[in-house]
């Protein structure tokens, strides 16, 4: 296992607790300490007791049916997320509450009440269904985070077709290949996003990724205009006004799903091959997520939750689109970048909006901290009432100040872990029960199983370090890998039989607490993006001067990692500054601007075992200037000596 060593030093250091305090306590959701005996006795009972906070068209005949690694909850049960994020909050008080508060990056801002975005929302339903979606049909959305994007995903809900939205972020070829993995032939996408005044073209991507593919229709949302330089090609594109100004105004009835139906796909990064096709279902992802949102969130009917994530990942489709708004809150969704045009952003919207909740990343917060306080003290935060972390380990320092500058210490901070298979937050304070400690996550909610175990798969207890595991299954867990079962299987349960592993180390102090230490794999977490090390040496053997690569995650004081790629070029390469920009925006532009190398090394040799297996453990030592131990194993040791020069370099 290679986990990050400093942070184990650090962890082991830190004794500071952080009680809640009375007046929070009172007012909490959930303040009863027994939560977690009684739902640790009976998880099934504490599942369906919660379930009840959603509308249900048909109750379950069994809350959980469990053939490891293959379960189903709410046997029978009948409902639609649409209708649970929307419409049944159109009925009654909360009909003219604010749902949706959206700002662009260039300053323009949008309100849709809970009535107004159920309109859009079906408005948008007949017209995927006028363009041939169907229940159970795959729909791309590639778009930038502007109300279409949820309302495109709700509208997918209510038929009950299956929504795949791809990262803003991600370049042409990363589109593509999630477009042909989910068999997917219509993409929604806009003419370009905005990004610190500068604009992505998202529409040229889209138009680049569906060649020769089966897509035969495009939805552009216009949002930029000229700028994005964007044609509309005849017979496959359609403007998204001209269809919604045309759209049918009459109600869409919400589809009656099975809550094992797939609510949607999300494709994430794994140790080997292609991006994964996570599948969630409609109930239990719902039912995860609602709760979630109640229990860790504390989540009322006065809040206003800001959640910076984009909704192109896992955080986004949780705590922007599907918790707060099942949950009839009003959720607040912010286009652009934290810096722009200054650096005071975040702060500033929250005043704006009075938001109550925030919730961003470790990765976000270092940057703050580096920009300084300055910037938070420029604005009125007094209407927060408690803070979020997610994506990444966070290290103390950063937890104090978020304490300290955002929270004015009068704000529980609650550090979420949880991935994108897991649907929802699995190990986190109640922030009315929980002491809480900068840097662990705490313990694992009500109803959910964790450990920490050895190779064996036996318990390390108090004070011992080991893999993170999920012992029972719980409600919004993934069900599948999109078309490669098998690979779900040895993924996630090949290790240890019907034990989930995430693929974490973890720590486990005198109290119990938990220390999230990162990956045991090869996965990387920059910026609380995960990338793999095989996708990034892929696009890097894709460039001709290239014969070989071998990609790492080094440690990173404001992106927790960063990419650190060594490479051996081809006979009559030059391998010199040119080559290396050269590769680090051909990286960019094969899967993008996340993945980019920080820094590229090259090298005659990479050091491998003698069954040539490039000891990447190795290399992250070389990288992080750590003294290397055994390096028995490697064919020739030499190799070692001159990375060392060149890194050092
Ligand atoms: C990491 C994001 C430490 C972890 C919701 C996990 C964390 C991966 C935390 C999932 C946290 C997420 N503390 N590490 N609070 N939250 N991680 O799928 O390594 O994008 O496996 O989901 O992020 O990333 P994903």
């Amino acid at each position: 296992m290679s986990v990050d060593p400093n942070r184990l030093d650090t962890l082991l250091k830190e004794d500071r607790k952080f009680a809640p305090s009375e007046a929070f306590r009172a007012q909490a959701n959930f303040n009863d300490p027994d939560i977690y005996d009684k739902a640790l006795a009976d998880p099934e009972a504490y599942w369906a007791e919660q379930a009840q906070n959603l509308s249900w068209f048909k109750p379950w005949t069994k809350v959980l049916e469990w053939n490891p690694p293959h379960a189903k909850w709410f046997v029978d049960a009948k409902l639609n997320a649409a209708y649970n994020a929307v419409d049944r909050h159109r009925q009654g008080p909360r009909k003219n509450k604010a749902a949706i508060i959206w700002e662009g990056e260039p300053g323009d801002s949008k309100v849709f009440t809970y009535d107004m975005l159920g309109r859009e929302v079906d408005k948008a339903a007949h017209v995927l269904t006028s363009l041939g979606v169907k229940r159970g049909d795959r729909v791309t959305i590639y778009l930038p985070m502007i109300p279409e994007l949820p309302i495109s995903m709700l509208a997918c809900a209510k038929i009950g077709a299956i929504h795949s939205v791809v990262f803003g972020g991600f370049a042409a070829a990363s589109l593509r290949d999630r477009i042909l993995d989910a068999d997917s032939n219509i993409v929604i996408t806009a003419d370009g996003g905005w990004r610190r005044g500068g604009v992505v073209p998202l529409k040229n991507n889209t138009d680049e990724a569906v060649e020769g593919t089966s897509v035969d229709t495009v939805v552009v949302v216009p949002r930029v205009g000229k700028a994005a330089g964007a044609q509309m090609v005849d017979g496959r594109d359609h403007d998204w006004n001209e269809l919604m100004a045309k759209a049918s105004t009459a109600p869409f009835p919400a589809a009656e799903m099975d809550a094992e139906d797939i609510l949607y796909l999300l494709y994430t990064s794994g140790t080997t091959g292609k991006p994964k096709g996570i599948v969630h279902t409609t109930g239990g992802y719902m039912v995860g997520v609602n709760t979630s949102m109640r229990s860790v969130f504390d989540l009322k009917e006065d809040d206003i939750h800001f959640c910076s994530a984009d909704i192109g990942w896992v955080t986004g489709h949780t705590y922007i689109v599907y918790g707060p708004l099942s949950a009839g809150a009003t959720t607040v969704m912010y286009e652009g970048a934290p810096d722009f045009p200054d650096r005071d952003r975040f702060w500033s919207i929250i005043e704006k909006y009075g938001a109550t909740i925030f919730y961003t990343a470790p990765t976000s917060i270092r940057t703050f901290m580096k920009w300084g306080p300055q910037h938070v003290e420029k604005h009125d935060l007094s209407s927060l009432r408690l803070l979020g972390t997610v994506g990444e380990p966070i290290n103390p320092e950063a937890w104090m100040w978020y304490h300290v500058h955002v929270g004015k210490e009068q704000c529980p901070v609650v550090d979420t872990w949880w991935q994108t298979e897991t649907g929802c937050a699995m190990i986190a304070p109640l922030p009315g029960i929980t002491e809480t400690k900068p840097g662990s996550a705490t313990r694992p909610l009500p109803g959910i199983a964790v450990d920490v175990v050895d190779e064996n798969g036996d318990s390390v207890g108090a004070g011992n370090g080991g893999y993170l595991v999920i012992k029972k299954p719980w409600p919004s867990m993934l069900r599948t890998v999109w078309g490669d079962d098998e690979r779900f299987q040895n993924t996630y349960f090949g290790k240890f039989d019907g034990t989930y592993l995430p693929g974490d180390g973890a720590h486990l102090d005198d109290d119990s607490y938990i220390w999230i230490l990162g990956r045991i794999d090869d996965v990387i977490n920059v910026s609380g993006h995960r990338i793999g090390t095989m996708e990034v040496e892929s696009a890097l053997v894709g460039h001709q001067a290239v014969a070989e690569a071998a990609v790492i995650g080094r440690s990173h004081d404001v992106k927790g990692q960063a990419i650190t790629a060594f490479v051996t070029v081809k006979e009559g390469a030059t391998a010199d500054d040119a080559l290396a920009a050269e590769l680090k925006q051909h990286v960019a532009a094969a899967i993008g601007a996340m993945a980019r190398p920080e820094e590229i090394i090259f090298t005659a040799e990479l050091p491998k075992t003698r069954s040539a297996k490039i000891m990447r453990r190795l290399l992250r030592d070389i990288a992080e200037g750590r003294v290397i131990g055994d390096t028995t194993t490697l064919a020739d040791a030499s190799v070692v000596e001159e990375l060392k020069k060149l890194y050092k370099d």
